[in-house]
């Protein structure tokens, strides 16, 4: 297919997911509106339709909780295809039904750069109306996923962190134990194949967490305090210090300037807290499991997202490149999700070891800003070619390029407008 053809297919695979104003990740396999999807979804649509995009963004704020957070999941509708749907969450912060967690909060980022690329003469308008929430959200992740004030933000589900099987929860998921669950029959399995999905024990475990925060109500506080799992996540942290930063630009250029001295106090923290993530013996920002104090020792895609967060010191970025290079002689396409010399490292089993490009995207982004074009540019023309080969797929081999997962992906197609595409570079230049 020409660069163009592709071009039509991303823009038609958007507008076939688009369920009225939102937009679900793939049909089968994601029925509903998921967080971040949705928000690299708008960047896709603002390459052709930026009333669209920032439809996307209002549409997932509709379901933002009394407390601030921004589920993971909107329920909008029932649908029986999808496990854990609703009735499993127990739910009732929002005014949609909805899981009972957030994901990773890139909205602030994608809002801003849908003002400085305006060309409705809306924007301004329209992140006003978005920035209290915003802020509502970004405080709600403050206050109760960082409780201690360390700088640094924990996940209380692997789900959460939007990297769900990423082999950094392993331990902290083992010591879940497993209770308060009625059985249940998976969905996922029937849409893919098994071996690409976590396993049943990871599965069992998943749904243990879900219970005991159903049991303490979803009560933020509480959830901080008792939930099994709660580990602070170099994905979360980088992904937030980044929006921090972009949100205080907005809040800049909207004039909110008791909210600008808000941000520049939760990014100081950050600044400093993220040092907790460095583990010296590896040379690179891991998990940390608050529970037990325990850093991971593997190195993951997020640990290449310091630079996107504007941690750029000598160090990080020299350690960065050093780790990039010796990953990249390893596989053929880059970013794996998972270091390919761990031993956990799995080619095709989802986030331990394919290549997603949304978070080529990031990484790439934050080398370009720190001055490291080459290998931000080896990560475009690795996205661009994984998908000139295997077409929209949820994520890719890093060794062999076949797409797997889910098809018609939505966020695939969104990176490929808004990045990925030779047509929209040439259109750029
Ligand atoms: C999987 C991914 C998560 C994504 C969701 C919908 O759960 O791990 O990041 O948001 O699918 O695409």
């Amino acid at each position: 297919m020409s660069h163009a053809d592709l071009d039509q297919t991303a823009k038609s695979i958007l507008t076939d997911n688009d369920q009225g104003g939102y937009t679900i990740p793939t049909k089968g396999l994601y029925p509903y509106q998921w967080n971040w999807d949705s928000v690299f979804v708008a960047l896709g649509f603002a390459t052709f339709d930026q009333d669209r995009a920032w439809r996307e963004i209002e549409m997932l704020f509709e379901g933002q909780w009394r407390d601030g957070m921004v589920p993971h999941i909107l329920f909008r509708k029932d649908d029986p295809s999808y496990f854990p749907g609703p009735s499993v969450w127990g739910t009732n912060g929002g005014p949609i039904p909805s899981s009972g967690h957030s994901q990773p909060p890139v909205a602030a980022s994608v809002v801003l750069d849908l003002v400085r690329g305006d060309r409705t003469g809306q924007a301004l308008e329209r992140a006003t109306a978005l920035f209290p929430k915003l802020m509502a959200w970004h405080r709600w992740y403050m206050t109760y996923r960082d409780p201690d004030g360390l700088g640094v933000i924990a996940v209380i589900h692997p789900w959460e962190s939007g990297r769900d099987n990423l082999p950094d929860w392993d331990d902290a998921l083992r010591a879940v134990e497993v209770r308060d669950i009625e059985p249940y029959e998976r969905k996922d399995t029937s849409h893919v194949d098994p071996a690409m999905r976590p396993h049943k024990e990871d599965y069992d475990r998943y749904l243990s967490i879900v219970a005991a925060c159903r049991k303490v109500g979803w009560d933020p506080a509480k959830v901080a305090e008792t939930c099994p799992f709660f580990v602070a996540d170099p994905g979360v942290t980088f992904i937030f210090l980044r929006a921090n930063r972009d949100l205080l630009a907005l809040a800049q250029q909207l004039g909110m300037g008791k909210e600008a001295d808000e941000i520049r106090g939760w990014i100081a923290r950050m600044e400093s807290g993220a040092k907790a993530l460095w583990n010296p013996d590896i040379q690179a920002h891991v998990a940390l499991d608050l529970r037990t104090g325990k850093q991971t020792d593997g190195i993951s895609c997020a640990s290449f997202l310091a630079p996107y967060a504007g941690l750029t010191d000598t160090a990080t970025m020299a350690a960065q490149r050093a780790h990039f290079d010796r990953m990249a002689s390893k596989v053929r396409y880059m970013m794996p999700s998972y270091d390919p010399e761990h031993g956990c490292y799995e080619a095709l089993r989802y986030w331990r070891g394919p290549v997603w490009a949304m978070i080529n995207y990031m990484i790439a982004r934050g080398f370009a800003e720190a001055g490291d074009p080459a290998r931000a540019e080896r990560l475009r023309n690795d996205t661009a070619a994984l998908i000139e080969t295997s077409g929209f797929a949820e994520y890719f081999s890093p060794e062999s390029g076949a797409g797997a997962g889910g098809g018609t992906f939505s966020w695939t197609a969104a990176i490929w407008l808004t990045w990925a595409s030779p047509s929209h570079v040439e259109q750029a230049a």
